[in-house]
């Protein structure tokens, strides 16, 4: 059975920074009562012409680059989003023609915050299954076009960010060990979007904020302080290990006060937590792998290292997953994957004018 190795990682933020002091000259807040209740000193956001998709590109190339995966040897993007562009199509393939990933198939993936370890578990079951090799799991928010900038209560806590993993197949062992997905609808109403079939926009609804983010902040703090260290446990149990041999953990960064509990009741120094909400906020799906990458860049995670990654959201939705971190497989010749983001562009161009061609010789036959 084919292991699934974490071979390829990368990460990409909007320029713009929106810190806490320029967050208290739009709503009644100030830097130290957010520092204080969520460890947050500043978000990235999104521009008019940025989406989830040039985010997720952007991160995923540096990815491929990574591993040294073309585009092209490419067999699944799952994208991880709680904000995709569309409701139709998916933001996976939009990503898919934009690197020029041919061959690949492409799909989202909603579990809110927990999207990216619930992403990482799937792929993995397709390498592990001997179906796939070469799968790229994404993710991806544009979290501000959906804050509502005058509640005070959700607007300092999220962030723009896109974060990738390749994940190849080997014989060598290492890679995604053990993973546990959970959820609890019955808390459904704790942590909504409602943009969708329930609740299309009217004149009223916008009128009335109706199409933001909402959530009940003390509750989603009890429920995630409570899933973090019992996910952890699971995962590490399915794997066969102990805290002891974990190098780190990677969690959601959704505020610091719940990671810090999550160290509390794991009886684990917060030292031992890989932690960047201070830069970013909380970037929902890419919040995890952003956190990994950076890690990984500034070098405390090795190859070698076991981490475990855990997070949640809405839904209620929860998980936890562990790997062996590897890195790129065996050298072979660099063949510069960003180099067919050009040629992707082209044959997206194509692509559009042969259908339009087939559309003019073929209508009357239709
Ligand atoms: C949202 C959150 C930071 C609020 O922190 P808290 O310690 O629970 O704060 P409270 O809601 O009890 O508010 C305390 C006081 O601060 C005020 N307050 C709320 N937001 C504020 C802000 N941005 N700036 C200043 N004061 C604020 C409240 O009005 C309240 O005032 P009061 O005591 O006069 O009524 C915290 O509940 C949280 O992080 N929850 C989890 C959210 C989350 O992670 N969501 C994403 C999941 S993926």
């Amino acid at each position: 059975m084919p292991y699934a190795h974490i071979t390829g990682w990368g990460m990409y933020v909007p320029e713009l920074v929106l810190t806490n002091e320029d967050l208290s000259k739009i709503v009644d807040t100030n830097d130290e009562w957010i520092r204080e209740r969520t460890g947050i000193r500043e978000r990235h956001i999104a521009r008019e012409n940025e989406y989830p998709s040039t985010l997720a590109v952007r991160a995923g190339l540096k990815a491929l680059d990574i591993a040294n995966l073309r585009p092209t040897e490419l067999d699944l993007i799952i994208c991880a989003t709680s904000t995709p562009e569309y409701l139709l199509p998916s933001t996976a393939s939009i990503i898919q023609d934009q690197i020029g990933a041919t061959k690949a198939g492409a799909f989202d993936l909603l579990a809110a915050c927990t999207g990216f370890i619930y992403g990482l578990n799937m792929g993995a079951q397709f390498i592990r299954s001997g179906s796939l090799k070469n799968i790229m799991v994404i993710g991806t928010e544009t979290l501000s076009r959906f804050i509502n900038w005058k509640d005070r209560t959700t607007c300092i806590l999220f962030g723009d960010g896109a974060g990738a993993f390749v994940l190849q197949a080997s014989d060598e062992p290492g890679g995604v060990v053990s993973a546990v997905m959970h959820s609890d609808g019955s808390g459904a109403n704790l942590l909504t979007l409602p943009v969708g079939s329930r609740f299309p926009a009217t004149e009223e609804s916008v009128r009335n904020n109706k199409h933001f983010i909402e959530m009940d902040g003390k509750e989603v703090f009890r429920f995630a302080t409570r899933v973090m260290v019992q996910a952890t446990n699971e995962a590490l149990k399915a794997a066969g290990w102990t805290l002891e041999d974990v190098q780190w953990v990677i969690p959601h960064q959704a505020n610091l006060r719940i990671i810090d509990s999550a160290a509390r009741g794991l009886k684990l120094p917060l030292e031992r937590f890989i932690i960047n909400i201070d830069r970013y906020g909380n970037t929902s799906t890419a919040s995890i792998p952003m956190a990994a990458v950076e890690a990984v860049e500034n070098g405390s995670i090795k190859p070698g290292d076991k981490i475990v990654l855990v997070g949640f959201g809405g839904g209620l939705t929860w998980g936890a997953l562990t790997a062996e971190w590897t890195g790129p497989l065996p050298d072979r010749r660099p063949v510069h994957p960003q180099r067919y983001r050009t040629l992707a562009r082209v044959r997206s161009i194509f692509r559009r004018l042969l259908r339009f061609i087939e559309g003019i010789f073929f209508r009357r036959e239709l």
